[in-house]
This record gives C-alpha cells, sequence and structure tokens, in this order.
C-alpha cells in the first residue's frame, strides 16, 4: 500500500509521528510537506494530495492540519475526491465502508496522536461495502459533475 500525507505548520509533528507509525507497518508514504513550522496556507498541501489520490498515484491519503476541516476542504475540490474529517475512529470506519472515503483528515489540535493511529487504522483496515452505497455516491458524483442532481428525482 502506498498513501500521500500532507498538513500545515501548526501539524508537523503529527504528520511526521503519523508517517513513522505507517512505515513500520510497512506502508509506503509519500510526504508532501509541509515540514516547517512557518505558517503556511493549508490548501497547498490538501491539494497535493488530493490530486495525487485522484491521479491513482497513490492509494489513499491523510491530512492535517488544526481541525482538519480547512485541509479537507480544499481537497474535497478535486473531482473524484472524497475526503473526510474525524475526530474518532468509528466515523473513520464507517466514511469507508458506506461513503467510500479516499482520505481522512483530522486535526493536531483537537486529538492526540493515539486516537490519530486508531483513527488511521480503523480506516485503513475498513473496505467500501458498495450496494445501496453506490446508489448515493453515485448522487455526490453528479452533484460535483453537473452541479444538478436529477438522480432520484423520476
Ligand atoms: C491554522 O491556524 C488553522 O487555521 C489550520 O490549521 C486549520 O485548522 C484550518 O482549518
Amino acid at each position: 500500500m502506498k498513501l500521500a500525507i500532507g498538513n500545515d505548520h501548526v501539524a508537523v509533528d503529527m504528520k511526521k509521528e503519523i508517517k513513522e507509525y505507517l512505515e513500520s507497518k510497512g506502508i509506503e508514504v509519500i510526504d508532501v510537506g509541509t515540514n516547517s513550522t512557518k505558517r503556511f496556507n493549508y490548501p497547498i498541501s490538501g491539494y497535493k494530495v488530493a490530486k495525487m489520490v485522484a491521479k491513482q498515484e497513490v492509494d489513499a491519503g491523510i491530512l492535517i492540519c488544526g481541525t482538519g476541516v480547512g485541509i479537507s476542504l480544499a481537497a474535497n475540490k478535486v473531482q473524484g475526491i472524497r475526503a473526510c474529517v474525524c475526530s474518532e475512529p468509528y466515523s473513520a470506519k464507517l466514511s469507508k465502508q458506506h461513503n467510500n472515503t479516499n482520505i481522512i483528515a483530522f486535526g493536531a489540535r483537537v486529538i492526540g496522536i493515539e486516537t490519530a493511529k486508531m483513527i488511521v487504522d480503523e480506516w485503513l483496515n475498513a473496505s467500501y461495502e458498495g450496494g445501496r452505497h453506490q446508489t448515493r455516491i453515485d448522487m455526490i458524483t453528479e452533484i460535483e459533475k453537473t452541479q444538478t442532481l436529477k438522480m432520484g428525482e423520476e
């Protein structure tokens, strides 16, 4: 498995710990930065990771900023991205099973490193269930591509 990881200036330490944690499990991790604590605009790393995921250069992505909100919003602007910000493992697991999320985000100012590891583990170990959930994802994709939602109206 190959992942991309990105962060802003407030999440440098957490990013490093998560990267090392994943590498210790044999997962390849591409770090798009930042590795500086100098003020950094999170859309840059959100966009970089999202593009790598959308182009299938990696299997999935992890994004960390202060809350996980801004960086996930930026990632979700890239076509094909379903990024979800989570502060606990249950939502992370369900976001994969039901929503087929391809990026998980969290906040270095919101959760601690052990919760972050738990979120990542639950998310990576979960599988998309398809079936009825695919109809809903197709609807999300329709909104993304056409800025309309006709599916389900008939
Ligand atoms: C940076 O101050 C902060 O706004 C950022 O890390 C993030 O929380 C944004 O959503």
